[in-house]
């Protein structure tokens, strides 16, 4: 097993308040890892420090045998590491083709996320913003899609969805790691997460409460959480 993306005691902090208190934690190469926890636990602090985004106060965070603390996001983005923020980083003022084109280029073969979105064919001429919250997630997925990232950082793509939707979107995110692509899964809920997870991590007030198989975490008493199940 190789690990892609692993952290060495990291440390993150907003001015003088650290809300990360020293998180270590190892993605295997190919593995689906959900990253959960309470509100307010780091989750996206997390994956905004990988992604470049924030600075570390101390620690490390190395991907593909390289420390990437202090590289400039672009370039992270440049080399395989693909984000979609909690907010769904789409452009609202652009229509869903406009948005695609932003993603993947002009006159990409934009047929991956059309194929596993029908949807998005027959809104292509709308604004982004006037989408469903489920059909601007869609969108937002695409990037995915049409982008086939090495590493894939999903933070909470289910937020406000319907279950039928969050079901859909999940099925697509197992798919990219069927196929190869790492994908760190950040959910605030337990439960349809850890139907497609390898691995879980749980974090809880800035420090990882659990690491392990999802199986393992059943009837453990975790932070934050009522287990049922
Ligand atoms: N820009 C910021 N400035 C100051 N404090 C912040 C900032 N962003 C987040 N925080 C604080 O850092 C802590 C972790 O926040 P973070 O957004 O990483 O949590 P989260 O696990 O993603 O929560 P949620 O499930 O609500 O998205 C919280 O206490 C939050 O108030
Ligand atoms: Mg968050």
């Amino acid at each position: 097993m190789t690990i892609e993306l692993a952290l060495r005691d990291v440390r993150v902090a907003y001015g003088a308040v650290e809300v990360l208190h020293g998180v270590s934690l190892a993605v295997p190469t190919g593995s689906l890892t959900a990253l959960l926890g309470p509100n307010g636990a780091g989750k996206t602090t997390l994956l905004s420090a990988v992604a470049g985004l924030l600075p570390l106060r101390s620690g490390q965070i190395v991907w593909c045998g390289n420390d990437v603390a202090g590289v400039p996001p672009d370039d992270l983005a440049r080399t395989g590491m693909l984000l979609i923020p909690e907010r769904r980083g789409i452009f609202a003022t652009l229509s869903v083709r406009d948005n695609l084109e932003v993603f993947a280029g002009r006159g990409a073969d934009l047929a991956p996320a059309f194929d596993t979105f029908p949807i998005l064919e027959r809104r292509m001429t709308q604004l982004a913003g006037s989408l469903s919250g489920g059909e601007q997630q869609m969108l937002a997925m695409s990037r995915a899609l049409l982008g086939r990232p090495r590493l894939l950082l999903l933070d909470e793509i289910s937020l406000g969805l319907a279950p039928r939707v969050t079901r859909l979107l999940f099925d697509v995110v197992a798919g990219l790691a069927e196929c190869g692509v790492t994908v760190v899964m950040v959910e605030q809920y337990l439960s349809d997460a850890l139907r497609l997870a390898d691995l879980v991590y749980v974090l809880s007030r800035g420090e990882l409460a659990f690491a392990g198989e999802p199986a393992e975490l059943a009837g453990r008493d975790l932070p934050g959480y009522v287990l049922t199940g």
